[in-house]
């Protein structure tokens, strides 16, 4: 796929002419702002079937076992989980692996400071001073309540259409990352205070610009029960799930005799098979997190 073409816009999509489509998404809550945005000519929707996707590795231990080709680069991918499962640990993985290969990588947290996460990655053995040193990292902190501030500015200038040309993420400037870390939605969706429609707004533009920017990314998703299991599919207005190209879930496993451990499982992955188990994931002391793809989970267990 070529920088700046869309396969998830192709979705919101209703008319397809020789000329430039111009596709409205109509939001269904409160205000009924329509958003307007440019996609792709007919033929690039042809073209996208024939191209072949570029794969990468997360090279975190045991984990691409799980994906048969690997993640296709550009993918946006979210990483779920509950409080503590290891999302963040999990991302900062993908950090340390990405930028020993090579790669260069921005972590954008809007939880924790930058210092203690570059302790986090001294903790598991890697140096992240050296990285930036070396130009393969970034790690910067974005306060969220900026973010819900700005669109609402933007809300209340358009009156009626939001126009997507806002860059609804920084990054640094003369640094084009190969992966971008996002930790996390769930403190962006909470600065909105309620604001469904202005939080998904603006998922619609991030998603989209990481799109335009073949920019692998992993957006890390605090949820309270894995939205993915039991009878129900809890969204909660953080309607993600759809406008994202791969779901990782981590777990905290319940035992019934009382014993917790972690689990991991690949939910989906547009343009690659997966491996439809739930195994065991670790955080080991100096190392970092491990993923055990031969080990499934078995016996008496909840997912939490
Ligand atoms: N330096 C460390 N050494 C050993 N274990 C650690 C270390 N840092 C974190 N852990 C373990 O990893 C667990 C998960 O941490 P992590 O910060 O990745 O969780 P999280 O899913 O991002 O949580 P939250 O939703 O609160 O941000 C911690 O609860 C802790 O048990
Ligand atoms: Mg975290």
């Amino acid at each position: 796929m070529k920088k700046g073409e869309s396969r998830k816009t192709s979705k919101s999509t209703n008319k397809i002419s020789s000329k430039k489509i111009v596709s409205k998404v109509k939001l269904s809550t409160a205000g009924k702002k329509s958003v307007k945005q440019v996609a792709n000519t007919p033929s690039n929707f042809l073209n996208v079937n024939h191209r072949k996707f570029n794969y990468i590795k997360t090279y975190v231990p045991g984990f691409d076992e799980l994906i048969d080709d690997g993640i296709p680069a550009g993918n946006a991918i979210l990483i779920e989980g509950g409080p503590g499962s290891g999302k963040t640990v999990f991302g900062l993985e993908v950090v340390k692996r990405a930028c020993m290969k090579g790669k260069k990588v921005l972590f954008m947290s809007f939880e924790e400071p930058e210092d203690r996460l570059r302790a986090h990655m001294e903790a598991f053995g890697s140096n992240a001073e050296n990285f930036e040193k070396q130009g393969f990292l970034k790690i910067k902190r974005f306060n969220a309540l900026d973010i819900a501030r700005s669109v609402e500015a933007l809300l209340s200038e358009a009156k009626k259409e939001l126009l997507i040309d806002v860059q609804p993420v920084l990054i640094p400037e003369g640094f084009d990352p190969d992966i971008v870390i996002i930790d996390s939605l769930s403190s962006i969706a909470s600065s909105f205070s309620g604001e469904d429609s202005r939080f998904r707004i603006y998922m619609e533009q991030l998603f989209r610009y990481l799109e335009k920017h073949n920019m692998t990314s992993f957006l890390i998703r605090e949820v309270s029960n894995p939205t993915h299991t039991g009878n129900t599919f809890v969204e909660k207005g953080e309607a993600v799930s759809f406008l994202s190209d791969g779901i990782i879930s981590i777990y905290n496993v319940f035992y019934k005799g009382g014993k917790r451990k972690r689990a991991i499982e690949v939910i989906k992955m547009r343009g690659s098979g997966i491996d439809r188990r739930i195994v065991e994931f670790d955080i080991k002391k100096g190392k970092g997190a491990i993923c055990y793809p031969n080990r499934v989970l078995k016996g008496d267990f909840i997912l939490t």
